[in-house]
């Protein structure tokens, strides 16, 4: 196959300016890596996180970067140790951090962080699902240790991460309840949600107790009154809560970042004494095999992609206005025919 020299690229050049299309050479892979030929990618809040600078301190990215976080595509060249895949795979993934991005034509990416594509999927579906389903498995399982019949309460059902992970709980055989607006009741329950609590009219701490898990979306006082609804032993899993010190050792953030999330997040982990339970802010990482379980579940017909919008190319800074509203239910993607 012909690889051009240079490629269209959606990048980031300074914190909180906005997104540019740019032509940026077309990376050259290491040994352990493919280039994969992108065909679709999906749009997640963490991309204008990332470019308000607001995440500096937890990702500390050096610009410029090439924007976007999670691909499908068709693997075009591999590295003289991959063994896993060949040329002509359809994979999907989610790049490394501080790694290129995923809105541009080619991605060079290490084999280790992609899995092949579910078979009943076309490009975009399977675009929208690493990021999210990634993100999910990992609250869920590697760090909130579910088991068969546990309660499981997540934060915002009818989001990009909610619709998946209600569906990857449902898989695991949870009982799950979750907040939607009446608008989105049906969706969350179609998606095998057990309980559905309208946040336009109920508070869910008011509604719940003696939960395994609560995996919160959403931060600030939804994130404190989630410690309420837990059994002891149970886990509080977040998004978007405050990392501690054992969090800026993992992510080598250095021992100064380190002592300052763990003083930043000294009310939270009280919370989690108080009530007997554990508490986790994580950030998603790649991971293939996680990935290759997703890809299971979905060729199951256990895990469903939901989509609420797709654009062109052309229409990334329009697809960027529509997830910034933050009411979009399921993932926004864009194709990648450029
Ligand atoms: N730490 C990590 O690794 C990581 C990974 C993924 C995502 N995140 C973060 O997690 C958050 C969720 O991500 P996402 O992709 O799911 O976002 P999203 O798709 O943009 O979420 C939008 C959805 O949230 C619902 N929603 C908004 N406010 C709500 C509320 N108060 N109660 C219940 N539902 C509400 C909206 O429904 P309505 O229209 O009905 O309001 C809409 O369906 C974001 O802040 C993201 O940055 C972090």
């Amino acid at each position: 196959m012909n690889i051009p020299k240079t490629m269209p690229a959606v990048q980031l050049i300074k914190y909180k300016h906005p997104f540019v299309k740019n032509t940026i050479p077309v990376p050259t892979i290491n040994a352990n890596e493919v280039l994969v030929a992108i065909k679709g990618a999906a749009l997640n809040p963490v991309d204008i996180g990332i470019q308000s600078g607001k995440m500096r301190m937890i990702m500390p990215y050096k610009l410029p970067i090439t924007v976007g976080n999670d691909f499908a595509g068709v693997i075009v060249q591999i590295g003289k140790n991959v063994t896993k895949f060949k040329v002509g795979d359809k994979v999907y993934g989610r790049p490394n951090d501080f790694k290129s991005g995923t809105l541009a034509q080619y991605i060079a990416i290490s084999e280790r962080g992609i899995a092949l594509m579910p078979k009943n999927l076309d490009f975009v579906q399977a675009a929208s699902i690493p990021l999210v389903s990634l993100t999910s498995y990992q609250a869920l399982v590697e760090y909130g240790h579910l088991k068969h019949e546990q309660k499981v309460f997540i934060q915002a059902g009818s989001g990009g991460v909610g619709t998946i992970a209600i569906q990857i709980a449902k898989a695991l055989g949870a009982y799950v309840a979750t907040t939607a607006s009446g608008k989105n009741s049906a969706l969350v329950k179609s998606l095998g949600a057990d309980k559905v609590i309208d946040y336009h009219t109920e508070y869910f701490a008011d509604e719940l107790r003696n939960y395994d898990i609560a995996f919160d979306t959403l931060g600030g006082n939804f994130l404190k009154d989630s410690f309420k609804i837990l059994k002891a032993g149970g886990h509080v899993i977040t998004l978007n809560g405050l990392p501690d010190y054992r969090f800026g050792v993992d992510h080598d953030l250095g021992r100064t970042r380190s002592i300052l999330f763990e003083i930043a997040s000294t009310h939270l982990r009280h919370l989690a004494k108080k009530y007997h339970v554990f508490y986790r802010f994580f950030i998603m990482h790649p991971s293939g095999s996680q990935l290759a379980t997703i890809t299971k579940f979905i060729e199951e017909g256990k895990v469903k992609p939901i989509i609420d919008k797709v654009y062109s190319y052309n229409q990334v800074f329009t697809a960027y206005d529509h997830l910034q509203s933050k009411h979009a239910p399921g993932k926004t993607v864009v194709k990648i025919n450029v």
